[in-house]
């Protein structure tokens, strides 16, 4: 008999849905919020509501795509953390609904595991253990992967994500959100070394992306006070500047992370690693480095659903079901 999992992913800006059958993802159905874009960030209150309105579009687009009745499906899938509490709600409280209406089991999936997972999507998919460079806009984490199931987070932030210094630095230059994208995008036409930009270096694997913000904010403010056109004029150059810096704070930990735990295998995942300069730059140095490099494909990259389907397929092979008194954990861990 056919493994038929409906994936509901809802933690953020993303409504998404995916159906996955007998572990070979079908299809990502996804929603993007664009209404954040003129706040600045993605607000709370507005992203329940979106999620809301698209649950219920989205979930029959994946069934109709996949050829899948309701009737056939054998569990129903959702996030349950990280994520913002009201977004989680949404998601949460359908598959626990359709579930219950259908007789099915849930399974409660964690939205940091299942940003690794997707690896396993498409081939080739890396060898446990491997190391997993985690990034996105609310996460900075270097993951060791034991299997789908046994991770464990050995490097972390101390204070914002990489995908948020990306997308508050975009910000200053007066990019909309999510800056991270157009940082990427106009970068490419810059000069990566036109600027420098202080950056504490933390011990051990931890991170530290809030100095290195701030040190962007004032050198702009103070460049503007020289000339208010300096923005426009050098806008190319402080991207590609930025992300270079970003970017090689990142490897300077991954680097001592490989070296530390003996791991060759490595692997990006979450929002930030659709980043074009941190995926050339690991083409460029997996061969001096002796690594085996893996890259999932971008709407792998990004939140999606297909990522959930994933993890919840591991899941149910291993007989991990939650129940229906499950509710969001907006911080849950890995
Ligand atoms: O994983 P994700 O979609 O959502 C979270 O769980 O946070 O990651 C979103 C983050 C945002 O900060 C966004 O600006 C960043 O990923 N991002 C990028 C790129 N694409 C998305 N940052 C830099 N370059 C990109 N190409
Ligand atoms: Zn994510």
């Amino acid at each position: 008999m056919n493994i038929n999992i409906l994936a509901i992913e809802s933690s953020c800006d993303e409504t998404s849905a995916s159906i996955i059958i007998n572990g070979k993802v079908q299809n990502n159905i996804v929603a993007t919020q664009s209404i954040h874009e003129n706040y600045g960030g993605v607000v709370p209150e507005l992203a329940s509501r979106a999620h809301q309105q698209n649950i219920i579009p989205v979930v029959n687009e994946a069934l109709k795509d996949a050829n899948i009745a309701k009737s056939n499906l054998s569990a129903i899938a959702f996030t349950q953390g990280p994520g913002l509490l009201g977004a989680l709600l949404i998601g949460t409280s359908f598959a626990k609904s359709m579930a219950l209406a259908l007789g099915i089991p849930v399974i409660a999936v964690n939205h940091m595991k299942a940003h690794i997972l997707a690896h396993f999507i498409e081939s080739p998919s890396p060898k446990f253990p491997f190391l997993c460079l985690t990034v996105s806009g609310g996460h900075t984490q270097i993951v060791k992967v034991e299997s789908a199931i046994k991770m464990e987070v050995i490097g972390t932030t101390k204070d914002d994500a990489v995908g948020e210094a990306f997308d508050k630095c975009a910000k200053i230059i007066g990019f909309p959100y999510p800056g991270g994208p157009l940082i990427d995008q106009h970068a490419k036409s810059g000069d990566p070394n036109r600027f420098k930009f202080p950056n504490t270096e933390m011990p051990g694997l931890f991170y530290s992306f809030s100095g290195i913000k701030t040190a962007f904010l004032y050198f702009v403010r103070d460049e503007m006070k020289k000339d208010d056109q300096f923005i426009e004029k050098n806008r190319n150059d402080l991207c590609a500047s930025i992300q270079k810096t970003l970017v090689d704070m990142l490897f300077s930990k991954l680097k001592k992370a490989s070296k530390n735990t003996g791991i060759n295998q490595i692997a990006i995942a979450g929002g930030v690693s659709a980043n074009s300069e941190l995926r050339n730059r690991l083409d460029q140095i997996k061969d001096k480095l002796n690594w085996d490099v893996f890259i999932p494909s971008f709407q792998y990259c990004t939140d999606n659903a297909g990522m959930i389907a994933m993890a919840a397929h591991f899941q149910y092979e291993a007989g991990d079901f939650s129940t229906y008194h499950a509710v969001p954990q907006p911080r849950m861990q890995i």
